[in-house]
């Protein structure tokens, strides 16, 4: 193999100290790294090689997942590091990349803030850098990938005019999680729900992703950009589309993402929407004092195919509520006639699938036994899978997205018309409550569950929110 170059743009930044660096420590540690593979910091602020490295030593020993002194590789891991310093609309910032990547492949990370990935991508165009003689080049692309629909086809568009759709990796990181994927393990590596997983047995399906953190230092970002578009756009998006698409006919990138963007696109415009903010979040720090950015949202959705026609999607993601839980959880009919419920006097609850995305990762399905005793009483049991009782610790999910990333494995990152038509659903939701003068957010108590109104959008179902995993 050629020499790999991985160029993280935004080296100095966040991202990379916290995610990217420990995931490729960890994987270093666990022997899946390319021995090839080399890492260069791209940053505006001045480092030095050493200064980077010592940087991202203490990123390591706060977030890796196989700590320095237990792998006691940082060395080695360190000399596959360097740094080049330059701003990314300086041509000659690209021509000291081109001097260090000649005759190798490489992959482009896009780690700064968003406004800055057309001119990157731009300037790797320009440098001839998108590809490459003695091998190949893929770029990797953080979210949020645009900021509605039209900012995310320019996007695409910009991106095209450099790369082959084939060479672009558009990062979710909940697609890297392990519960995510098991979806799809759960669907289709099983007989025995499939005949289940459809209209005629599901009542409804809710996905929680609730978050216990306020916005802490992120408010520049986050007040512009609001709960739908940080959370809903991609990881509540890609969470529902698991759910609900087809099997695909083999596990290969387009054939997982075409069935992605058909079920997307069978997503019926919007119509129930609940919103809300923390109590005290335009108080927060760099929190513009009369924001009306929700910080919650709740969404009623409906899929418009043979298999889903009817059944209600309840999606809600908050800050500063109760727990950080994420939950997708299936909701099956009722017993069409409960003979017990004459006899005992006690309500047969219907039976849940719960999948615990996280923390507590793993899957619950709840059904009804009888209660030991006399007469016929009947109580909901939890048959339960934990993947803590098999594994010590589960993959970070950088870990796994890197290492697709650098093995040009595309089946979790998002294409170019799936991130379009989830947009397409989204940015209505989100220009009815910016362009409205309505009085639409409410306001929630932090620590809570959210606002009182988003109950009310279940209680038509006659249902409640459900809380993982009890
Ligand atoms: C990010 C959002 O994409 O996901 C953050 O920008 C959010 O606001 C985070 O906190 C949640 O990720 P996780 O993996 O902690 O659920």
């Amino acid at each position: 193999m050629s020499n790999v170059y991985m160029v993280i743009f935004g080296a100095s930044g966040d991202l990379t100290a916290r995610k990217l660096i420990p995931a490729l420590h960890t994987l270093d540690c666990e022997g899946f790294l390319p021995s090839e593979l080399r890492i260069i910091g791209v940053g505006r602020t001045a480092l030095t090689k050493k200064e980077f490295s010592n940087k991202l030593f203490r990123g390591v020993q706060s977030y890796s997942r196989a700590t320095p002194e237990g792998c006691n590789r940082w060395n080695e891991f360190a000399d596959r590091l360097d740094y080049v310093t330059g701003d990314y609309d300086d041509p000659d910032t690209f021509q000291v990349i081109r001097e260090r990547l000649s005759g190798s492949s490489r992959i482009f990370y896009l780690a700064t803030p968003p406004s800055l990935y057309a001119t990157i991508v731009d300037q790797i165009g320009k440098a001839h850098l998108n590809k490459s003689k003695a091998g190949w080049a893929r770029v990797v692309i953080e979210k949020p990938f645009g900021s509605d629909l039209e900012s995310a086809r320019a996007l695409n568009m910009t991106t095209h005019k450099v790369f082959d759709e084939d060479q672009v990796f558009r990062i979710d990181h909940y697609l890297g999680k392990e519960t995510v994927q098991n979806i799809l393990a759960f669907r289709f590596a099983n007989t025995i729900f499939e005949p289940l997983w459809n209209r005629n047995y599901v009542d409804h399906v809710q996905i929680t992703v609730a978050e216990k953190e306020g916005v802490g230092h992120r408010a520049g970002y986050y007040d512009k950009s609001g709960v739908v578009r940080d959370m809903f756009q991609n990881h509540l998006m890609q969470l529902l589309t698991l759910v609900t698409l087809e099997p695909p006919v083999c596990f290969e990138a387009n054939g997982i993402r075409d069935e992605k963007v058909k079920v997307l696109r069978a997503l019926r415009p919007v119509e129930q929407v609940v919103l809300g903010q923390y109590e005290g979040y335009p108080e927060e720090e760099g929190v513009d004092r009369d924001s009306r950015t929700p910080t919650y949202a709740a969404l009623g959705l409906s899929v418009d195919n043979w298999r889903w026609k009817g059944v209600p999607f309840y999606l809600r993601s908050g800050k500063s509520m109760k727990e950080k839980i994420s939950e997708i959880s299936i909701h099956f009919r009722e017993v069409p006639h409960s003979v017990f419920e004459e006899a005992s006097n006690t309500r047969v609850n219907h039976n849940i699938l719960s999948f615990c995305i996280q923390p507590d990762e793993g899957v619950h399905l709840f059904f009804q036994s009888k209660v030991p005793g006399a007469g016929m009483q009947t109580a909901t049991t939890d048959m339960k899978f934990r993947f803590s009782d098999s594994r010590a610790s589960l993959p970070d999910a950088y870990e796994r997205l890197l290492l697709d990333a650098i093995q040009g494995d595309a089946t979790l990152f998002a294409r170019a018309d799936e991130i379009e038509a989830s947009w397409s659903i989204i940015d209505p939701v989100i220009r009815r409550y910016e362009e409205s003068t309505e009085p639409n957010l409410s306001v929630y108590k932090q620590g809570s569950w959210g606002p009182e109104e988003a109950e009310a959008l279940l209680r038509g179902a006659n249902q409640g929110w459900r809380i993982c995993c009890d």
